[in-house]
């Protein structure tokens, strides 16, 4: 095993530790399809812990290179989770005013994440939940629209592209001789669209599955039941090949499993993903003796240390 506590890359900003996050084999949980590799990329490696840090950078940038997000203007959007982290993130780093809309019943952990790198949050009524959010970051933008950048990640084609110029070429650049499947769970569908469009262009075809909640009310977070949810514009069902639908208790089996065997403590969508990812490679291992998997690890589990309302019946 390789091992080495001298691997430095030297960077004047924050903002450049985004991407090149590591792929990294599951040896343990791979003995289940021994013919077939199974590898995660560790998105919570980014600086803001998850895979919507090369999505809201992005956003970021191209609004401040095109005019539209300057001195004058504070970026509003309307998330608690790992959007809101990320946003808060680099506007500090940019010198950019973040306000996040969440209802008022999110956890103390979520509010206190954002705050301390100087975000505004704005509470809205917690009976209505996050489209309540939403409705209220629409209102006050709708009344003082030269105060506010809204980079509505649901359909900004910049979320999407982050991952087609990044996570997907970093994984072609890794197994792009020999990965036959990619598996990502829809939340905005960012990850799975753009990603899939670059690997789709690759020379050898690769098979790209989105994973979904089976149920309308699950405990995968950040993960969207499409049939019971406004469905995001950038989202297209022809963007990938296959969905793979996944249980909560599955998803947070899975969690358990990454933590214990392969020292992985990672939130409930990666759980997903991961049995899903699975679960293709033991029929690959079973029908075709060999394969490649890679999977999206997309947070880290002590995220979830300090559940929400809902997810008060888990605890670790
Ligand atoms: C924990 C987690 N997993 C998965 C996703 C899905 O990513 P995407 O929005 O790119 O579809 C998100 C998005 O917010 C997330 O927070």
């Amino acid at each position: 095993m390789r091992s080495s506590l001298v691997r430095s890359r030297r960077m004047g900003s924050v903002v450049e530790a985004v991407g090149q996050t590591p792929l990294l084999r599951l040896r343990s949980v791979g003995r289940e399809a021994p013919s077939v590799e199974i590898y995660v990329k560790l998105e919570f490696a980014n600086p803001g812990g998850s895979v919507k840090d090369r999505a809201a950078l992005r956003m970021m940038t191209k609004a401040i290179e095109a005019g539209s997000l300057g001195d004058d203007k504070t970026l509003i959007d309307s998330t608690s989770g790992n959007t809101g982290v990320a946003y808060s993130l680099f506007g500090a780093a940019l010198g950019v005013k973040v306000a996040l809309v969440m209802p008022s019943n999110v956890s103390k952990a979520r509010k206190d994440i954002a705050r301390a790198f100087g975000t505004e949050v704005i509470f809205s009524d917690p009976m209505e939940g996050s489209d309540g959010a939403i409705r209220k970051v629409r209102e006050i933008v709708e009344a003082s629209p030269e105060r506010y950048y809204y980079p509505d990640q649901y359909s900004n084609p910049h979320n999407p592209l982050a991952h087609y110029h990044g996570t997907a070429a970093e994984i072609l650049d890794a197994v792009g001789d020999r990965i036959t499947h990619f598996v990502a769970g829809i939340g905005t569908s960012g990850t799975i669209m753009g990603t899939s469009r670059r690997l789709r262009e690759h020379h050898r075809p690769i098979r790209c599955v989105a994973v979904e909640p089976t149920e309308a009310l699950h405990g995968l977070e950040g993960l969207k039941h499409l049939p019971s949810s406004l469905v995001p514009p950038i989202h297209s069902e022809a963007g990938y090949d296959e969905t793979f639908r996944v249980t909560t208790e599955d998803g947070w089996d899975m969690s358990d499993r990454l933590a214990r065997e392969e020292a992985l403590h990672v939130g409930h969508s990666t759980g997903a993903n991961v049995f899903a990812a699975l679960e293709i490679a033991k029929k690959l291992h079973r029908e075709q003796g060999g394969g490649c998997v890679v999977a999206i690890a997309c947070d880290r589990g002590d995220r979830y240390f300090a559940p929400m309302k809902w997810e008060k019946k888990y605890l670790w």
